[in-house]
């Protein structure tokens, strides 16, 4: 019988055939099979090689027997004979279940899965240069370096700056007049944050980083109905100034939360935005790809880790396993997609008690239906009193709202387990539902199951906002600076793990963690600080230098150059030419796609129908985002790749780019307004029109030189070139 096999009756045979590949010199796959330890915790699959007790279902045996398709062990040379197979068997089936000390992988020791410390603000020697505490960490690194800040930004670029930054819109006359009589930009910032243009310009980031679109992808492309309703929550979040952690526990988790409501489960739509194949050729293989969707977006948007690396082996650099990974699968696993076939199905929207009332109402009019065509059957019509129930049951209860989102529809979580090289098909060890090892002392505690759902993603939320976990105030804050100043503190925003960058000033990093997490979590008091600082006010003026030894300015010693975005660059032009359409939240609108964008389409019409002008000329978030068709002034101007998260807009200079701006038809069109409003609001006089294209566009008067350039060159050209030009300054597309 299989007792008193032990390791030692198979070494040699382990030895002869595979300890060249799995041993302490070679360890392949990160296996060796020169230990007994080794087999136990097994390779990059995630999985021990060896389970005791069960040879049948060991990993090692599947391999060795031939029983896996795809792997047979050894690589080469002559097959196991039955023998040695037999004697590994009996190996494995007489091993106890003792336990392994699993060795941690390598990198625990990385500075991001450390706890943020509450950070000294530095001593510097120039004190009248702190305006806030950022102030003393940016300039105590200059000082080591015996540097000096950039002088601040003149006040026009100084206004420029902000509003772009804030609303992305630049100021108007009347705001340029009132900032030269007050200059005072944290009364300008604070009056910015409080406009609903806010959440027009940074709830857009979030969607880049949420990878929002309005249809699925792949080869239909069909539209996701209601998914607009996401877009609102995101501006309508970032304007109420929705602390962070609930904006987090919403997104993930709106339907286990108390109290969940319309906008709760709306906001769960970020679990159902990724790309969708409505027919995928493999199913089992498709569910996996859906919820690697989640995981991945989810790791890299809260923690910076790109645990989708963990899929099918191991993270072969940071200290995350493919157990780590499947844990975090099994949060999510409990989720499924309303649908009909290939129909995607909305859900109502509302509280428990509403949602319920109107399950009890359908339940009702379903019943009256069948009596009534029971009655039909019997009489051939049918009586009154059931069309009379339907009848009252319409007229007093109407449908709730729908939106688009994922559900739980079973009571019973189901199981998850880790599959060896991320194939469906190859199911090995059940795994329970917990966050990334590497980053706890102790799991949350995830229950057995809730009353109303899992409750898995409730808890992953609430341990996201706990102040043990190290990466989420650390990313968020990062993020922040970011969209503020170009670049992070951290410049691999969405990997902070090993193969990310480290922090330029890791004490000023952990220093806006705590705060941001001791104040609420509040993105407004975060940018009012950030605004309030000298560091966000230095110009742009170069040091050659400074320039020489730090070309990135990583060290911050001035402002950062930066192109606008796409989306602000557009809105920018509509508000100068003076058609921007102030119209917030509902259905998308359709910008003009040229023709020949949609050549090779049987039926454009279908794909495409341009909105009229002025609903058109309503702000970019509110375009209709389609995965296959994006508008291409968006796409040449580098609007992110919506099929993933997106951490950062690059920003190419192309040929096509110079051709939008200067000759598209968007481009063309705002020209044209915007010369009638020179006419209209500037008078005949060619000189004040120019000083009004300036102040306008530049939030500055022409120089003299620039006065007198315009002035010869509107004397050949009609003023709609002027304004072309002007819209194609390289000012006006960059950050002041
Ligand atoms: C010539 C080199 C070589 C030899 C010899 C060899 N292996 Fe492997 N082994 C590999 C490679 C390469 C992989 C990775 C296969 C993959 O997943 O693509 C691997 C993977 C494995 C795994 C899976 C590890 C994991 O967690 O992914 C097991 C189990 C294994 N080998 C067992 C054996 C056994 C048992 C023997 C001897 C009978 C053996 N191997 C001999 C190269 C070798
Ligand atoms: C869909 C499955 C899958 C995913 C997801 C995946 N890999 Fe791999 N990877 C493989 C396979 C298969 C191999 C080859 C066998 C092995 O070494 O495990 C491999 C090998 C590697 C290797 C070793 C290459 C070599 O020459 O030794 C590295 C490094 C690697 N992957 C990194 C990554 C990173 C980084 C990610 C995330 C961005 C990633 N992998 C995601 C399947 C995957």
């Amino acid at each position: 019988m299989a007792a008193g096999v032990g390791f030692n009756d198979v070494k040699p045979l382990l030895e002869r055939r595979c300890t060249g590949c799995h041993g302490a010199k070679t360890a392949l796959h990160g296996l060796r099979l020169d230990t007994r330890e080794g087999a136990l915790k097994g390779g990059e699959s995630g999985v021990p090689s060896i389970l005791p007790g069960k040879s049948a279902e060991s990993l090692l045996i599947r391999y060795v027997s031939g029983a896996d398709k795809e792997i047979v062990m050894p690589p080469a040379g002559p097959k196991l004979t039955a023998e040695e197979i037999r004697l590994l068997r009996e190996w494995i089936d007489s091993e106890q279940a003792a336990p392994v000390r699993v060795e941690r992988p390598k990198g625990y020791d990385h500075w991001s899965f450390q706890p943020i410390r509450k950070s000294n603000v530095p001593e510097v020697k120039r004190k009248d240069w702190i305006r806030t505490p950022i102030d003393a960490f940016v300039l105590a690194k200059l000082e080591a370096k015996g540097w000096q800040p950039a002088h601040a930004a003149q006040p026009h670029q100084l206004l420029r700056r902000v509003h772009l930054d804030l609303i992305g819109l630049p100021p108007t006359l009347a705001e340029q007049s009132a900032f030269a009589r007050k200059p005072d930009l944290d009364a300008v910032a604070k009056d910015l944050l409080g406009r609903a243009s806010h959440g027009e310009r940074w709830g857009r980031h979030w969607l880049d980083l949420v990878r929002f679109a309005e249809s699925n992808g792949y080869e239909r492309d069909g539209t996701k109905p209601e998914a607009y309703k996401f877009r609102d929550y995101v501006i309508r979040a970032f304007n109420q100034d929705k602390p962070f952690d609930r904006f987090m526990a919403e997104q993930l988790a709106g339907d286990e939360l108390d109290g969940a409501n319309e906008e709760t489960l709306i906001a769960t739509g970020y679990n159902r935005l990724g790309p969708w194949d409505d027919e995928p050729a493999d199913p089992a293989e498709d569910r996996f790809d859906q919820l690697d969707d989640v995981v991945s977006t989810t790791s890299q948007v809260f923690l910076g880790l790109t645990l989708g690396c963990a899929r099918c082996h191991n993270h072969k650099f940071d200290p995350l396993t493919a157990q780590d990974y499947y844990s975090m699968v099994a949060i999510f696993n409990v989720l499924e997609r309303p649908r009909r076939g290939r129909t995607e199905l909305t859900l109502p929207v509302g509280t428990h008690a509403a949602i319920e009332r109107e399950r009890a109402r359908d339940a009702r009019l379903q019943q009256q239906a069948a009596m009534a065509a029971a009655q039909t059957q019997l009489f051939g019509s049918p009586l009154r009193e059931p069309l009379e129930a339907i009848a009252a049951i319409k007229r007093t209860e109407p449908d709730l709202p729908r939106g688009y989102f994922l559900h739980e529809p079973k009571s019973q979580p189901p199981k998850t387990h880790l599959l060896v090289r991320g194939k469906a098909t190859r199911p090995g060890p059940e795994v329970p539902p917990a966050v990334p090892a590497v980053l706890v002392k102790q799991q949350p505690e995830f229950p057995e199951t809730g009353a109303q759902s899992s409750q898995r993603r409730l808890t992953l939320a609430r341990w996201l906002a706990s102040r043990d976990n190290p990466l989420t105030a650390r990313v968020i804050v990062n993020r922040v600076w970011q969209f503020h100043f170009g670049e992070g503190l951290v410049r691999t925003p969405s990997d902070f793990g090993t193969l990310g960058q480290r922090p330029s000033h890791p004490e000023l990093l952990d220093w806006l963690a705590t705060w941001f997490m001791d104040n609420g979590w509040s993105f407004k008091k975060l940018h009012t600080l950030i605004l309030a600082s000298n560091t966000y006010r230095m110009s742009k003026a170069a040091n050659e230098s400074y320039v020489a030894e730090d070309p990135e300015n990583r060290l911050l010693w001035r402002f950062p150059f930066r192109r606008l975005e796409a989306e602000a660059i557009r809105d920018s032009m509509l508000a100068v030419s003076g058609r921007l359409n102030p119209k917030m939240y509902g259905p998308s609108m359709f910008p003009e796609v040229p023709e020949a964008a949609m050549a090779g389409s049987s039926d454009p019409d279908k794909i495409w129908k341009a909105s009229p002008e002025d609903e058109r000329s309503r702000r970019t978030v509110y375009a209709f985002l389609k995965r296959s068709l994006i508008v291409p002034m968006l796409e040449v101007l580098d609007l992110c790749d919506t099929s993933r998260t997106s951490a950062q807009r690059l920003t190419t200079s192309v040929a096509p780019q110079a051709l939008t701006l200067f000759n598209g038809d968007f481009v063309n069109a705002q020209a044209r307004h915007f010369a009638d409003r020179l006419r209209r609001e500037g008078g005949a006089d060619p000189a004040k029109q120019i000083d009004l294209a300036y102040r306008l566009t530049l939030a500055r008067p022409p120089t003299a030189a620039e006065s007198a350039k315009m002035l010869k060159f509107v004397e050949r050209e009609p003023l709609e070139q002027l304004a072309r030009v002007i819209l194609n300054l390289n000012e006006f597309v960059y950050t002041d």
